[in-house]
């Protein structure tokens, strides 16, 4: 009888199909699957134990900080910047790159994330998730990372992934190799393969955008979720949780664009282009989608700030082109 494969013997399996990777993206990736666990368990026990709420804070962007952003932040930073693959990470959280230690000096990768995505449904126990994005260095190795190292296109990307914190929790991932996702077991704190090769449905007719924003944004999605209302050819549904990771995961499987478009007072929408849109567009593409802004192909903006935004559709294959359309009548 076949075994389910967990995660850890999934990420062996690639390295071993590449035996010229070495063993610090393996190490990266484990990294990554243990600080999620550390997370999942907080988010699901977090009516328990006092960390709703909060934190009394606000983020680079101006924005209060929920006590399990503050978690989740410390958490990852603690664990990627304890492994000695990671020489940087940028976090939506903090202001300025964290360029890790001396031991780190040797590390081949930079990590961006956004740490817990969805910050309104935390209260409420609304899906929320963990975004990645892998980059290798551009500086030799050795020598002290630059802002180069972190501002990379998304073609660049070594690996992309998201945790989804719902009522089961995922990790989804691609090497570039494929998209596969993977379900925590909670009795026994492991992923498991359950996801294998995921795909956009051919055909999506779900379309996620907040519709409070319609008035204020631009044209060509005003254009576009008009369409929806009146063509009755594809029985379209809207759907918006507000999670990023929640709207794309349920798109991902059951076909459907979400779009952050440009505002009228927010000319480059909201989300951010290295946390929060390089990384599921590297997922899509890997999964038969496509990912763009107003005028091209998300993965090949060169970004100029780490923190930049940039308006977003993404998702499956006839709903972004139907929205490109849209953006270029
Ligand atoms: P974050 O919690 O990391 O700041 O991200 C929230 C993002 C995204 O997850 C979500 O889809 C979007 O913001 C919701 O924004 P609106 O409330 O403006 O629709
Ligand atoms: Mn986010
Ligand atoms: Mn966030």
């Amino acid at each position: 009888m076949s075994k389910t494969k967990t995660l850890g013997e999934f990420i062996m399996d690639g390295q071993s199909a590449f035996p010229f990777v070495s063993g610090q993206l393996t190490r990266l990736l484990t990294d990554i699957s243990v600080a999620s666990k550390i997370v999942s368990h907080q988010v699901n026990r977090a009516g328990l134990a006092g960390i709703l709420g909060d934190a009394g804070s606000t983020n680079v962007q101006d924005e209060s900080q929920q006590k399990l952003d503050v978690i989740a932040d410390d958490t990852f930073m603690r664990i990627l910047s304890a492994g000695k693959s990671v020489a940087g990470i940028g976090s939506e959280e903090q202001e300025e790159a964290f360029i890790c230690g001396d031991e780190a000096r040797n590390g081949k990768y930079i990590v961006l994330i956004d740490p817990l995505d969805g910050s309104s449904n935390i209260d409420v126990n609304v899906s929320i998730g963990t975004i990645f994005s892998i980059y290798r260095r551009v500086t030799p190795v050795g020598e002290p990372i630059s802002e180069a190292d972190f501002l990379q296109k998304g073609t660049e990307q070594i690996a992309a992934g998201y945790v989804l914190y719902g009522s089961s929790t995922m990790l989804v991932y691609t090497t570039g190799t494929g998209v596969n996702g993977f379900t925590l077991d909670p009795a026994v704190g492991e992923f498991f393969l359950s996801h294998p090769q995921m795909e956009f449905p051919e055909v999506g007719s779900t379309y996620s955008v907040n519709g409070a924003l319609l008035d204020t944004c631009t044209e060509p999605t005003k254009k576009f979720v008009q369409r929806c209302h009146e063509d009755n050819s594809l029985n379209y549904r809207a759907r918006y949780i507000g999670s990023l990771v929640a709207d794309f995961h349920r798109n991902l499987i059951h076909g459907g664009i979400y779009i952050y478009p440009s505002l009228s007072n927010k000319p480059n929408g909201k989300l951010r282009l290295l946390y929060e849109c390089s990384p599921p567009s590297f997922i899509a593409e890997q999964a038969g989608g496509i990912a763009i802004h107003d005028n091209g192909r998300i993965l090949d903006v060169q970004p100029t700030e780490l923190h930049q935004r940039i308006p977003y559709y993404v998702g499956s294959k006839n709903l972004v082109e139907a929205m490109q359309e849209c953006l270029s009548s």
